[in-house]
């Protein structure tokens, strides 16, 4: 590999993710709208839409991802806040603003909130990455944070979903070290996106998955080109997961590509957590990170793990990382799955209601109904104002 004899070791330190207490199941879905619920199961390898409650959004989500790293490692080191999302609420003022204040951070620290589409949290691990190996001293929190919404009835309703998931990227990558190669692709292209004037986003489903594939395919090249490893050297894949059998897809095309049998203990622990909570867009690669760690039973010590980006519009990003000695003590494996076990399941008209989230146009006031079983909620809108608090 062609530059990869840093100095210092940067990477990933700590992985910590959120989900809301509610969801619904495919299954109901399915029944409602009389599909074959294997359509959603086997065909597009979904289970359940994790549902925000009306006082949760990306800024209660992002706190609550974050909040155990900050207990772990306190706010001393960490000088930025990167905060990745297609679901602002804001045209100005940065969510992680009200992040950083819900966790009580010292004020010494500066805050950005980045877009673009599902891809905008690798776009913050790489300059976080870039400005650690300046400064390897300080620790930059980044927090990938989205609520997948799609129109009612639409064949795009069964891949919703949300979550966020938080990334301590610094000089003790006690998870994962990540390699300073990487391969891109961009393309003007219009495949997903979403108006300023709408509430959910236009879609051209067949053309996205085609698009995804062709990214896969040229970020690859261009990793391949910068002397990136050799695909059969990689232990496991994770993919950015609107839904598991796109990752399923883009693995068998690269193998296709490199001339190997696709094998599916590469890339199905990566895929048991996205199955649950569906699509969280920008957090959703990373979500299949923290699930590859925690649910591969074999030692992942030392073995390299490729990872694929893509944010519709598009940008494709392959990348790669190492993983550390120790891993498994720095993982929030049991707190991640008591929460995914314990949440509660929706019937078809709760979905609604969660669907349709008061979200005032007109600037009048709202107060938001008690939902989340999380320490922080979106209280109420008024003056134009989101009002958050700590519970
Ligand atoms: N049993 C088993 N499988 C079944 C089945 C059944 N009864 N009925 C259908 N299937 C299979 C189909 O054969 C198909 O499989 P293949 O893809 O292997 O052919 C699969 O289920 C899906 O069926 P359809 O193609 O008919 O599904 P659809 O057209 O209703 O919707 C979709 C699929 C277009 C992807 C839609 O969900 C969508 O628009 N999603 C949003 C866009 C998206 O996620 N794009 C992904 C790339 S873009 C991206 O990654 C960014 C992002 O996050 C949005």
């Amino acid at each position: 590999m062609k530059d990869t004899l840093s100095m210092t070791q940067i990477g990933i330190e700590k992985l910590s993710f959120y989900v809301p207490s509610q969801y619904i199941d495919l299954s109901t879905l399915a029944e409602r709208h009389g599909i074959d619920p294997a359509k959603f199961s086997r065909g597009i390898g979904q289970d359940k839409i994790s549902m925000p409650g009306h006082d949760e959004d990306i800024v209660t989500m992002a706190a609550e991802a974050a909040r155990p790293i900050i207990e772990e490692v306190g706010d001393e080191a960490i000088d930025t806040i990167l905060l990745a999302t297609e679901t602002g609420i804001d045209q100005s003022k940065a969510a992680g603003v009200y992040v950083h204040s819900l966790l009580g951070m010292k004020p010494q620290c500066r805050i950005v909130e980045m877009k673009h589409a599902c891809y905008a949290a690798t776009a913050g691990i790489q300059m976080a990455a870039g400005h650690v190996a300046r400064k390897p001293w300080i620790k930059v929190l980044v927090i990938a944070t989205d609520v997948s919404r799609y129109d009612l009835d639409s064949s795009a309703e069964a891949t919703q979903g949300c979550g966020a998931v938080a990334i301590l990227v610094s000089a003790e990558p006690k998870l994962m070290e990540l390699d300073t190669v990487s391969g891109c692709y961009t393309e003007d292209i219009m495949d997903f996106w979403r108006p300023n004037y709408r509430k959910t986003p236009l879609v051209d489903g067949k053309y996205s998955a085609l698009k995804y594939l062709n990214g896969v395919a040229k970020a690859w090249e261009d990793y391949q080109a910068n002397g990136g490893r050799e695909f059969t050297s990689f232990s496991k894949f994770c993919y950015h997961l609107p839904f598991t059998r796109m990752g399923v897809k883009a693995h068998r095309h690269l193998c296709g590509i490199n001339e190997t049998q696709a094998q599916e203990s590469h890339f199905s622990d990566g895929m048991i957590y996205n199955r649950q909570v569906g699509n969280c867009y920008t957090a959703s690669l990373y979500l299949s990170l923290v699930s590859t760690l925690e649910n591969a039973e074999e030692d992942l010590t030392g073995k390299p793990v490729g990872l694929f980006s893509y944010g519709s519009g598009a940008v494709a990003e392959f990348f790669s990382g190492v993983v550390q000695s120790g891993y498994r003590d720095h993982l929030h494996k049991a707190r991640h799955q008591k929460m995914l076990n314990e949440r509660d399941g929706l019937s078809y008209d709760d979905y609604l209601g969660m669907w349709h989230t008061p979200d005032p146009q007109d600037g009048s006031s709202v107060k938001m109904n008690n939902s989340t079983r999380g320490h922080y909620r979106l209280a109420e809108i008024n003056d134009h104002k989101r009002i958050y608090e700590r519970i």
